[in-house]
């Protein structure tokens, strides 16, 4: 009798298991944005409306320039204390990619330059260099550091919202465009988000995050102020 009662509540367990597993299968995930329901919807950027996304541009308004876009020929200006400047080709400056799920930078760098340490909260990244010597890196959430040196031509990726750099370690200007699968990565940019929001995050929470005085907490803030 025992031994029945023990199968059956086996096999009761193994049921339960399958059951959950295809009650889960039908589940959508979405590792980007989502699919379009058109074949565009020309972001209108100046909308009140607000949706997850831009309302679409009346289709008898969009001419060709609505699906072409020049910001990414001009070289950018990298004369800060980053020595780098990234110009963004997102939904808002490039309202056709609303919806589409992609868009792209253009990064320029100086000789000993580096775009700090940033992530993207909604979007992985590919990138390509075009001109120069770079070091890029990222750093994953179990705090694994992946890094190598690329030249023109060369490619790397960074896994969605994780931490990641480009360094300039050679002599040149160094010049790399980058994509993402999100029409709005947004960009978390390490230094700014700790050191130079509004209101500014509490020292106190400042000095006990990095177990420093409040001089050292002082310091980098004034670096940053706007
Ligand atoms: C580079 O990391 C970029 O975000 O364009
Ligand atoms: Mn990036």
């Amino acid at each position: 009798m025992a031994a029945i009662l023990k199968t059956q509540s086996g096999l009761y367990a193994q049921f339960t298991v399958c059951l959950i597993g295809l009650l889960l299968l039908p589940l959508p995930s979405h590792s980007s944005d989502p699919d379009p329901l058109q074949d565009f919807c020309i972001g209108d950027t100046k909308s009140e409306l607000s949706v997850n996304g831009f309302p679409c541009k009346p289709a008898a308004n969009v001419t060709s320039d609505d699906f072409f876009y020049d910001g990414l020929s001009k070289e950018g200006n990298t004369s800060n204390p980053f020595g780098s400047i990234v110009t963004q080709a997102n939904v808002w400056a490039f309202p056709g990619l609303n919806t589409l799920g992609i868009s792209m930078n253009r990064v320029d760098i100086a000789p000993g330059g580096l775009n700090p340490p940033h992530s993207h909260p909604r979007a992985a990244e590919t990138g390509v260099v075009i001109n120069g010597k770079l070091l890029v890196g990222f750093i994953t959430t179990g705090n694994v550091f992946y890094s190598k040196i690329l030249n023109p031509g060369q490619m790397f990726l960074i896994p969605k919202g994780l931490v990641h750099f480009q360094k300039n370690v050679g002599e040149e200007k160094a010049l790399l465009f980058t994509a993402f699968n999100s029409h709005f990565p947004g960009s978390v940019v390490l230094p700014m988000n700790l050191f130079a929001s509004k209101p500014s995050v509490p020292d106190d929470v400042l000095t006990k995050t990095f177990q420093v005085e409040k001089t050292v907490i002082d310091e980098i803030k004034s670096k940053f102020a706007a």
